[in-house]
């Protein structure tokens, strides 16, 4: 049974830079406030024409590269998103067109921000079936288009951003090795985004309400966040006999700094094992994960060989949590520039484009 290594990792975040003091022009609060409850100072905001696919995109080729992957090689593709770019076509579909995956498959997977520990098993499953070699896993938001920026008790929370793994197929033993997915709709109303769905399509009065927007029970989030981080990490880890004491790094999702220091408690590993990253980009959902982990890699934190534990939760309410040894690229011949890619995707997506225009016109000549 081949193993599923993470051999590539990327990230993309906007360059412009929400402080809490800019919030604190638009709704009562305070940057004293803000940093002391939730620990975050800064978040990122997409610019007007860059879209949860424009981050995904950019984190996708920088995975691939460090993987030294093509696009082409790919069999699979999923984006989970919070904020992805329609209610379909699927993220994923968009990402393969933009970097040229022609052989692969594509969907988006919704867990919210367990989106990216769900994604990266089914990726991992996936390849260790033996029905694929290569896949790509990416989280991208662009939760700023959602945030109802006069309501202070979220509007603090969230920033736009993505983080891409690349996951390949070995007989090395290594890479993902234990998965825990649970879920608990029972607590289904304590974060949602109503607006737009079957239940409530869009209209004048749903606008009205706020029900395109972000709406959370904080604090209903903050209890449950605080129980299944520590039980989500100590499940996973006991499916595969392994202790805490092996493992390197703690990357947990990046929502409040308080969670993640209570989860530190409960699970008696310092916070210096917590990879943290909340002060500067706030809750980017699915990309908090991955971009916490492409952080540690370039601070020389997360290195080839480590035992790492992803742990997330948030919306549905889902969580999760995730154990792997991180691996790296697996050794090639040659050098793959996956950006050069992109310039014939856009030109093969323009002629696939005229051609379906073409047809069109032909079609209705012949009926
Ligand atoms: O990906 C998962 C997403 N969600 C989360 O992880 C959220 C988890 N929850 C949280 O992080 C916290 O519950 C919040 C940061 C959202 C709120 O912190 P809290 O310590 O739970 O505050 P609270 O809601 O209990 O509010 C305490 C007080 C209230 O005032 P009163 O009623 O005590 O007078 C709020 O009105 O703080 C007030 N408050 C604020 N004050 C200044 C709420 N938001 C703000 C604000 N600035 N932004």
């Amino acid at each position: 049974m081949p193993y599923a290594h993470i051999t590539g990792w990327g990230m993309s975040v906007p360059e412009s830079v929400l402080t809490n003091d800019d919030i604190a022009k638009m709704v009562d609060t305070s940057d004293e406030w803000i940093r002391e409850r939730t620990g975050i100072r800064e978040r990122r905001i997409a610019k007007e024409d860059q879209f949860t696919s424009t981050l995904a995109v950019e984190a996708a080729i920088k995975a691939l590269k460090v993987a030294n992957l093509a696009p082409t090689e790919l069999d699979l593709i999923i984006v989970t998103s919070s904020s992805p770019e329609y209610i379909f076509p699927a993220t994923a579909s968009l990402v393969q067109d933009q970097i040229g995956a022609t052989k692969a498959g594509a969907f988006d997977l919704s867990a919210a921000c367990s989106g990216f520990i769900y994604a990266t098993n089914m990726a991992a499953q996936s390849i260790r079936s033996g029905s694929i070699k290569n896949a790509l896993v990416i989280g991208s938001e662009t939760l700023s288009r959602f945030t109802n920026w006069k309501d202070r008790g979220t509007c603090i929370l969230f920033g736009d951003g993505a983080g891409a793994f690349v996951l390949q197929a070995s007989e090395k033993p290594g890479g993902v090795l234990s998965a825990v997915m649970r879920s608990d709709g029972s607590g289904a109303d304590s974060l949602t985004l109503q607006g737009g769905g079957s239940r409530h399509p869009a209209t004048e009065e749903t606008v009205h309400e706020g029900k395109h927007f972000v709406q959370m029970d904080g604090k209903a989030v903050f209890r449950f966040a605080t129980r299944v981080m520590s039980s989500a990490t100590r499940e996973a880890l006991e499916r595969i006999g392994m202790n805490l004491e092996e493992v390197d790094w703690i990357i947990p999702h990046q929502a409040n700094y308080r969670i993640i220091e209570t989860a530190s408690k409960y699970l008696k590993v310092p916070l210096d094992k917590f990879i943290i990253n909340v002060d500067r980009y706030g809750n980017t959902s699915t990309a908090s994960i991955p971009i916490a982990a492409v952080e540690a890699v370039e601070q020389g934190k997360l290195k080839s060989g480590n035992k790492v534990v992803f742990v997330g939760f948030g919306a549905g309410l889902a969580w999760g949590a995730l154990v792997a040894q991180w691996s790296g690229p697996i050794p090639a011949k040659k050098n793959v520039y996956p950006e050069q890619y992109r310039i014939f995707a856009r030109l093969r997506s323009l002629l696939r484009r005229v051609l379906r225009f073409i047809e069109g016109l032909l079609s209705r000549r012949e009926l």
